[in-house]
């Protein structure tokens, strides 16, 4: 496995690639990696002859500082990790300069609202940060299709635009929510929580599915109230918001229209840790 951390580097080995024709998929990460990343990677390369891998904390997209100084970082696990899946990665490790051109700020995007809800509203100037370094990122690898996990369903959902937008030639792939044990979304922020509180974090899974049951049923706003009062009452987490939405404008629900998908989203924090999740409903 090729690690490589100059961006003209990184582009003039794939330039080769390309011109071979060979197919360059690309999985960005901030390391730390878990199962979720691994599944990507490993799609990832059933679809494509190479695959580029960043790791790249990336400062802009992070609201709060904190969060930004306590993200783990794993690097030599990492490329450990990398090396026994396949020999067929590149993984690309820039430096904040190097990929910044020096220039360590983010953009600002429009996505026709997208950014505006959920994570937009709670998280000042995130999707900003996130967009730029992607666009930048997409930009220098140049990749065939880029993987994206669910998870980050918002997310996805502006890369999508982002990509649209900027009339990029990349195809985004979006992949499934990888699980721990008891439902607890994957994410290398539970690295932070306790044991016990990891252990109990299956109740914000339980409550989406709860959630999802109610759906066909019951009104959108009972639903919220239930989802509220049930987090009200647990000790261990508090939630920051439960959103009820159509999975392609993101709008807060509140009629259901039978030929639209619906997702369920929610923020929670537990020791001093912002974990988020989210369902298909219908
Ligand atoms: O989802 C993430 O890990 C990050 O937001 C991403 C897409 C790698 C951009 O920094």
């Amino acid at each position: 496995m090729q690690v490589i951390q100059d961006k003209e580097e990184l582009k003039s080995v794939l330039e080769k690639q390309q011109t071979d024709n060979l197919a360059v998929g690309f999985v960005p990460t901030m390391g730390a990696l878990h199962k979720g990343h691994l599944s990507l990677v490993e799609q990832a390369l059933t679809e494509n002859d190479i695959v580029v891998v960043s790791i790249f904390v990336n400062p802009t997209q992070f609201d709060n500082k904190e969060d930004l100084e306590k993200y783990p970082n794993t690097l030599k696990e990492d490329i450990e990790l990398l090396r026994t899946i396949s020999n067929n990665i590149i993984l690309f490790t820039p430096t904040k300069e190097g990929i910044y051109d020096g220039q360590i700020t983010s953009k600002t995007y429009e996505f026709n609202g997208l950014e505006k809800v959920m994570e937009g509203a709670f998280r000042p100037g995130h999707f900003n940060g996130v967009a730029t370094i992607v666009e930048l990122l997409l930009t220098t690898v140049n990749p065939n299709k880029a993987y994206f996990g669910e998870k980050d369903f918002q997310q996805l959902q502006i890369i999508t635009k982002l990509v649209a937008n900027k009339k990029l030639p990349v195809t985004i792939v979006p992949c499934p929510i990888s699980r721990e044990e008891n439902g607890l979304a994957r994410s290398s922020r539970n690295e932070r929580l306790s044991k016990t509180t990891r252990k109990a974090a299956g109740f914000i899974f339980n409550t989406l599915q709860t959630a999802k049951r109610k759906f066909g049923t019951e009104n959108v706003q009972d639903i919220k109230e239930w989802v509220q009062h049930a987090f009200a009452q647990n000790t261990i987490f508090e939630m920051e918001y439960f959103e009820i939405t159509d999975e392609s404008t993101l709008t807060p629900a509140k009629k259901v229209q039978s030929d639209l998908k619906y997702r369920a989203f929610i923020a929670v924090y537990a020791d001093g840790v912002r974990l988020i999740d989210n369902m298909p409903l219908n």
